[in-house]
């Protein structure tokens, strides 16, 4: 069964049983901060799950059926498996108040199995439904009751809420117990009976109307009914492996995920940035990129052929076809542009170190230019566990905010970086540690490093603290930074084993494990000697103070009980 006929029989199912259809909407939320891009079918039936909107006045029916375009980063370390991917399609059924756990259970079990359908084998078929171990939840006996009737379902098994309770992550929505099926051990329909309200912080009321929410992943369910192997032999993936046979196997399946997500994320206004979507968008190209670099793959090519594949679908990916080639066009651009500026440093280092590079030589290469250790390793054996340390160590420094809000999922910040970001990172880098000795100077010799994280666009420095910094001290402290900027101090890095090292007085978190060997920059006065800052730091940092202009707190708060936090800028 081809990807069009599924699509085609699950609406028509739904139709048949009083369903209005609605279209996917946008990879973009519209008024949903509580995440950046849109992650499931629910998403956009959030306010008929609480009653802020009545699905009879705007859809005519209180049940619907859609197929969503959903985009996920939590998976993406898990690409190029057999069944993981960032984007995907979702489809769903839902009611808003009007059918609940018998009808959404039967309905799902006669659209699996019976033969006008989908007809899948019931040998293959296993469900589990919630024990209930929350508290304040009940194990879900009534879908137990409901799944013992369907006929020739002989697996049921009853699961905890870590996979059997459906609700939002780290935010508030709907939520509730689900039922799951599962076709030869895979996952493929999980349905969702929103009866709560999960609260941020984790308290349930119960909702006012109970909803059904359901999501089934398309791919996953061609692998199913063809009985396929994995995702990627499927026929929304076969066309896009069909022009990468000449990568090895995971880097086919990467390339093959990340286009899709490229191609729909633009076609829904993201474009290319450091920021939240944006970012995402230029991580996942970029990985296209480095992996189809050199191997006679095309981009343009790629990118026709996903359009050729779901235009028929997606009728604005035809509408926006140029500005997805261009965009995407622009940014390969750069990015090549960066990477050949990499390429050339990595050449330079191998004139002088032909047999090896340390970890270090690694990192800075992958720091300043997004070159990627696989990338070096193509050319030249690196020290790796050196790499993995230096980048720890940086990473408590200039972890882009935004790594934070997707987990860390793979989403490195010194992969994507510019090179003019880079500056400005290398820049707000020297001021922390300016900043830091100066709250030293004004606040107290006490005063430590508590957290520091650093983008493109200000720095934010955490130190414990009993009470907040007062105006005028703030006024001191920004004072004091831009007077030693504008006295020229010099920053200096040496390598020496630890113990010389904090011996000599430099500041580390001594919550880290260092290396024997490591770096310390040290900012000094080169006529005086004078000596404002000493600290052990992966860098890399610039070279004199007057290239850092003005230097201005933007804000001062409290972070957690005793921690302060203090943002700055340079201007
Ligand atoms: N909202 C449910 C999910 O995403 C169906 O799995």
């Amino acid at each position: 069964m081809n990807h069009l006929e599924l699509r085609q029989k699950f609406l028509q199912f739904f139709e048949n049983k009083g369903h209005k259809l609605v279209l996917s909407a946008s990879l973009l939320p519209k008024d949903d901060a509580s995440v950046l891009l849109t992650t499931a079918g629910m998403q956009q039936f959030k306010p008929y799950f609480v009653g802020l909107k009545e699905a009879e006045k705007d859809f005519g029916s209180q049940n619907v059926v859609s197929i969503q375009k959903c985009f996920r980063t939590a998976d993406i370390d898990e690409v190029g498996d057999d069944t993981h991917l960032t984007f995907f399609e979702m489809l769903g059924n839902f009611s808003f108040g009007g059918y609940f756990k018998p009808e959404a259970i039967e309905y799902a079990w006669e659209f699996l199995t019976d033969p006008k359908f989908l007809n899948i084998d019931k040998n293959r078929l296993f469900a589990t439904f919630y024990n209930g171990n929350r508290t304040g939840t009940a194990e879900d006996t009534e879908a137990k009751q409901i799944l013992e009737t369907l006929p020739g379902l002989t697996k049921i098994m009853a699961q905890p809420d870590t996979d059997n309770f459906w609700g939002p992550t780290g935010t508030e929505g709907p939520c509730g117990p689900t039922v799951e099926f599962y076709v030869d051990g895979v996952e493929v329909w999980n349905l969702v009976f929103n009866e709560f309200y999960c609260h941020s912080n984790e308290e349930l009321t119960p909702l006012p109307t109970k909803g059904v929410d359901t999501g089934m992943g398309l791919e996953r369910l061609l692998v199913a009914v063809n009985q396929l192997e994995t995702i990627f032999a499927t026929d929304v993936f076969a066309p896009i492996m069909a022009k990468l046979t000449n990568l090895p196997v995971k880097a086919q399946r990467v390339v093959a995920d990340h286009i899709r997500g490229v191609v729909f994320l633009l076609a829904d206004y993201v474009r290319p940035s450091n920021k939240e979507q944006g970012y995402i968008l230029r991580r996942i190209l970029r990985r296209v990129l480095l992996h189809i670099h050199s191997s006679g793959v095309r981009l343009d090519e790629l990118i026709e052929t996903v359009i050729d594949l779901f235009g028929p679908v997606y009728p604005e990916l035809v509408a926006e076809h140029q500005a997805i080639s261009q965009f995407a066009r622009e940014e390969a651009d750069k990015f090549i542009r960066t990477l050949e500026l990499g390429s050339k440093e990595l050449d330079k280092l191998l004139q002088t170190h032909p047999k090896a590079l340390t970890g270090q030589q690694a990192f800075n290469l992958f720091a300043s230019y997004g070159l990627p250790i696989d990338f070096i390793k193509e050319k030249v054996p690196v020290n790796e566990a050196e790499f993995e340390t230096a980048f720890a160590q940086h990473q408590d420094v200039s972890r882009a905010g935004v790594e934070e809000k997707f987990g860390g999922h793979g989403l490195s910040a010194g992969a994507v970086v510019s090179e003019t970001d880079q500056q400005i990172i290398t820049r707000l880098h020297t001021a922390t540690h300016l900043l830091h000795a100066a709250l030293r100077e004004i606040l107290g010799e006490e005063i430590h490093q508590g957290g520091s994280d650093i983008n493109s666009e200000r720095t934010r420095f955490d130190f414990a603290f009993p009470r907040r910094v007062e105006p005028d001290e703030l006024k001191r402290i920004e004072d004091w930074v831009n007077q030693k900027i504008q006295a020229g101090f010099v920053i200096k890095k040496e390598t020496l084993p630890y113990a010389d090292a904090i011996q000599a007085g430099a500041l580390a978190f001594f919550k880290e494990k260092y290396p024997a060997e490591v770096d310390v920059y040290t900012i000094y006065n080169e006529t005086t000697g004078e000596v404002i800052s000493k600290e052990l730091c992966g860098g890399p940092h610039i070279q004199t103070s007057k290239e850092l202009g003005t230097f201005r707190i933007v804000k001062e708060q409290s972070s957690s009980a005793g921690v302060r936090r203090i943002k700055a800028i340079l201007e």
